[in-house]
């Protein structure tokens, strides 16, 4: 995928065990990107490159699979969805993990689930082994969703947290399309095994990388480990006087207290920012995202796109480099314009899109899942395609980015990585319900109105995150913890 970036910087970086010295006090808005937040940064795109690729390069693959194993219907959603099933346990098994062996080690696991996945699935004798790959695959693609953002949010100075959490989001739109433009060169020929096994590549790179970065201060904090976290903050931020940070985390953990069970996790005092991670989590999906990503094939064939070559090459560029693109405009702006305006503008952007869908969609008369019309696109098929366009822009600079930030930064840190192990899964399980669903829906009530659903869902997100979710920019991670003392509006 990427050149490794830390094997250019690493020999200058200076010693993992950096000695402590004191630091010149510099403001906190004078922070730079250091070379080892840069290795943080390669950390969270190659963990969001491989959700993203692990989870789009399936629809590619899943021909010549079939044509190795005749698979019946219900391995193929098997085969399709476990990945998904994985994603969904390994996201709660990572709370435990990122809490108790710490966020770095928990990113070593993914790295190594992600090979070892990619490995299985390129070699599996039959579709048992080729299963158990999709598992591990997707336990990694779990795990990382949750330690990686949580990790950059800990270690990213607090004007760069949006920034760093975005990029996130940026690397997993940069899978995506990477996966559908690798499934349109290897679509010739029975190369799944190569789509499939390709990513064991990246996989060894994040563990690579890991290996040398450091750990989380917040972490070593928990643990009661002050000096090595100051050894980190020394190491990562040079001249930035580290102790009001170290001890702002302090009284933070110690007002919180150090133990967290999962009960605490649920306990009224968190409720709040509970149900704004696990609200955010479910809007971002059942306002239709992944029925787009995934069906956006099929949505073109009805639209009047009949070639295949038509239809790869609509939604490789429209739907996949535009998400790419557009996930750029929050990594400029998330820390500028806050987190509730992007939010609150790409709701309203997403909702528009997808009424003009539907209106569209009044004029086609092929059903969505069914058959194909014989000519090309009609009027109505390039406004979907243009509306589609518009929404992927308004996802991408808000509900993507915005929500994974959000739930990385709304819980105080004693119960920060169970958290967000809850709000992953939550979103896992959207996405899983979501996909599975949406053909079914729209054989239920039309395309029209199913579009015209995921707008009304859109609407109610905006009128909640209105009212429930505050601002978060230019706040650090224990001030923001300080909100929910305070009495809800
Ligand atoms: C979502 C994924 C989605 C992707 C699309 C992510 O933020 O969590 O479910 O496929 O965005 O860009």
């Amino acid at each position: 995928m990427k050149s490794p970036l830390a094997s250019v910087i690493a020999p200058s970086l200076p010693s993992v065990q950096a000695p402590l010295r004191p630091a010149v006090e510099l403001p906190q808005t004078g922070q730079n990107l250091t070379p080892w937040l840069l290795v943080v940064l390669v950390i969270v795109l190659f963990s969001g490159g491989l959700f993203g690729y692990d989870q789009g390069v399936i629809s590619g693959a899943l021909h010549g699979i079939q044509n190795t194993f005749s698979l019946s219907p219900i391995t193929v959603e098997v085969v399709t969805s476990w990945v998904t099933l994985g994603a969904l346990l390994g996201a709660l098994a990572a709370g435990e993990l990122a809490d108790g062996v710490g966020r770095k080690r928990t990113v070593l696991i993914a790295g190594a689930l992600f090979t070892l996945g990619s490995l299985v699935q390129a070699l599996a004798p039959d579709t048992v082994v080729l299963v158990a790959g999709r598992l591990v695959i997707g336990a990694g693609v779990g795990v990382a969703a949750v330690a990686a953002p949580l990790y950059a949010a800990e270690l990213a100075p607090t004007n760069f947290r949006g920034r760093f959490v975005s990029t996130y989001q940026f690397a997993i739109t940069a899978g995506i399309f990477l996966a559908y433009l690798v499934d349109g060169w290897l679509s010739k020929g029975d190369s799944w095994r190569m789509m499939l096994g390709v990513s064991a590549v990246p996989g060894i790179l994040l563990f690579a990388v890991a290996l040398i970065a450091p750990r989380s201060p917040r972490w070593l904090m928990m643990k009661g480990r002050r000096e090595e976290a100051a050894a980190v903050l020394v190491k990562i931020r040079p001249g930035v006087d580290f102790n009001p940070r170290l001890d702002a985390i302090e009284t933070a953990l110690k007002e919180d207290g150090k133990k967290a069970s999962w009960g605490e996790v649920f306990h009224r005092q968190w409720r709040r920012p509970l149900l704004i991670g696990v609200g955010l989590a479910v809007f971002q999906q059942i306002t239709g995202i992944n029925a787009i990503i995934y069906y956006a094939d099929q949505i073109f064939a009805s639209a009047g796109f009949t070639s295949q070559a038509a239809q790869t090459t609509v939604t490789t560029w429209a739907i996949g480099g535009v998400n790419v693109l557009a996930t750029l405009i929050a990594i400029a702006y998330i820390d500028q314009l806050g987190r509730r305006k992007l939010l609150l503008a790409g709701l309203l952007g997403m909702a528009v899109s997808l009424v003009i869908v539907g209106g569209a969609f009044e004029f086609i008369a092929a059903p969505l899942a069914g058959a194909v019309p014989a000519k090309g696109p009609s009027i109505a098929g390039i406004v979907t395609l243009f509306a589609l366009v518009g929404f992927i822009i308004c996802f991408a600079f808000s509900m993507g980015p915005v929500v994974w930030t959000v739930i990385n930064e709304i819980f105080p840190g004693h119960i920060r990585g169970r958290a967000v192990a809850i709000a992953t899964a939550v979103n896992w399980g959207s996405a899983f319900l979501v996909s599975q669903f949406f053909l079914t829906v729209i054989g239920a009530i039309g395309n029209s109105a199913t579009f015209w659903l995921f707008a009304l869902f859109c609407v109610l997100a905006w009128v909640w995150i209105y009212l429930r979710v505050p601002e978060t920019k230019g706040q650090s991670l224990e001030q923001i913890q300080q909100l929910w003392k305070a009495p809800a509006s």
